[in-house]
């Protein structure tokens, strides 16, 4: 019988695209090869996002949409994975007639087995989390387009439990990987040709692996990744600032391959927004991070998260965002409207009581600052010279390359004889908000 075609769509963050290689691998091993073609697909997966309500919604949209794709060809299985899967369990089945499998994020290796029901005329369904699994073992099937730059999950889970986040509800408790694993996954990605490599966690600086005679913080952890080849650039996403230490920071200065940006999400600039949050600093502390940052790596980018319009959250506590953002000067964020999620602790116990009309407008203002202080931040870099590693060619014009600096900016230039994976010297020259533009030198 030949093989079973997989096709696989995800949603939302980079432990998401991780899973799905994962996914991949598992199924692999049981008679399915991955296919970039949906029409071709015997099984169809989607691995979904819950961290918003617009992100669910882009789901359930697309969920509908593959109605047609069942009506023309029956015997196509439809599977909901991740997050969403997690978070809604048999509802989404009662919900959604076309869905024939829920799974959740710790339930992966049940696929085969679940798949099996389904093939029998039955539902699928797993949604069960874990306090240990890690899928450490599973080599993950790589779907990235660069064969350049890819991730490895270094944990999962998380035990933070800020008030407005659905993650420790649909990842479960935090657990590490065991180091040797990853060690192996960064290594043969490199020798694979990889030339960069993001370790992955909700709060990577609470790694740690306790089971050998000595514990692996994520300091040691990373020094070990950095330590495969000075070619190799690692990066690692996401810090606390309630954790984020000094140790870590003169690590990144002293490997010059350890890269020099730092995403360090504030959330909000208030204390008090920060404490609602159940965030566990204060704008004094996180100040604090960043001037540790500007002294230990000063080449270092920052880039972060924003909230706007958390529960309670005054004109004045915005203000305080507003300011700040402008103190640090951020290089780059990610901005987000509050968006309540059932099960969290703000949708238990706290009021979405900013309107609509009040958070559309305050997340403007914080859009329309950052894209002044992206500029600002481009701007700074017109004229120097930087090491770029190419990423492949510009999605503009086949003429052109684009990489990144080890600050996580976007380099475009002229072709010239050099192909992903090389490291290149580039010259800027000019720049928009978001990509610098320049020539090798
Ligand atoms: N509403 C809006 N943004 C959220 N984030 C997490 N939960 C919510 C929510 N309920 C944002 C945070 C987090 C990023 C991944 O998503 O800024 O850092
Ligand atoms: Fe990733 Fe969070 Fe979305 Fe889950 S809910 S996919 S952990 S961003």
């Amino acid at each position: 019988m030949p093989n079973r075609k997989l096709y696989i769509e995800t949603y939302g963050c980079q432990m998401n695209v991780v899973d799905s290689e994962v996914v991949a691998a598992i199924l692999l091993q049981h008679h399915y090869d991955v296919t970039e073609d949906i029409n071709e697909a015997d099984l169809v997966l989607v691995n979904t996002c819950s961290i918003r309500d617009n992100a669910e919604q882009r789901v359930r949209a697309r969920i509908r949409d593959l109605r047609k794709l069942k009506e023309q060809k029956e015997q196509v299985s439809i599977g909901v994975i991740g997050c969403m899967a997690e978070r809604l369990k048999e509802k989404l089945l009662e919900d959604e007639s076309i869905v024939d499998l829920v799974v959740g994020p710790d339930a992966y290796r049940d696929l085969p087995a679940l798949l099996e029901e389904v093939e029998s005329g039955e539902k699928g369904i797993n949604t069960i989390l874990s306090l240990e699994e890690t899928y450490g073992d599973i080599r993950p099937v790589r779907m990235d387009r660069n064969h350049v730059t890819s991730f490895v999950a270094i944990m999962r889970g998380c035990n933070n439990f800020c008030a407005y986040c659905v993650v420790p509800g649909t990842r479960g408790r935090e657990r590490s990987r065991d180091p040797e694993t990853i060690l192996r996954e960064a290594s043969e990605l490199f020798l694979n040709g990889y030339r960069e490599v993001t370790l992955l966690g909700q709060n990577v600086n609470s790694y740690i692996w306790k089971k050998g005679d000595h514990p692996v913080r994520f300091e040691k952890l990373l020094e070990m990744v950095a330590g495969i080849d000075p070619a190799f650039r690692v990066r690692f996403a996401t810090s606390h600032p309630k954790d984020l230490s000094d140790e870590l920071l003169r690590l990144i200065a002293q490997y010059p391959n350890l890269c020099k940006s730092i995403h360090l999400p504030v959330q909000s600039g208030s204390s008090s927004v920060l404490e609602r949050m159940n965030r566990r600093y204060t704008r004094e502390h996180y100040m604090d991070r960043i001037s540790a940052i500007r002294k230990i790596v000063p080449a270092a980018t920052i880039s972060t998260d924003i909230i706007a319009g958390f529960c309670g959250e005054t004109e004045e506590e915005h203000q305080q965002t507003l300011s700040l953002m402008e103190w640090v000067a951020y290089d780059f964020a990610y901005m987000f409207k509050y968006s309540e999620r059932p099960g969290t602790y703000a949708s238990e116990k706290l009021k979405d009581d900013v309107p609509e009309p009040v958070k559309t407008r305050r997340l403007n203002e914080i859009i329309e600052l950052q894209s002044r202080l992206s500029l600002k931040s481009k701007q700074q870099d017109v004229g120097r010279k930087f090491e770029v590693l190419v990423e492949g060619t510009s999605k503009k014009s086949q003429e052109q390359l684009y990489g990144r600096t080890s600050q996580n900016k976007v380099v475009v230039f002229p072709k010239k004889n050099v192909k992903p994976g090389d490291y290149v010297e580039v010259k800027v020259s000019d720049c928009t908000s978001a990509t610098l533009i320049g020539r090798q030198v």
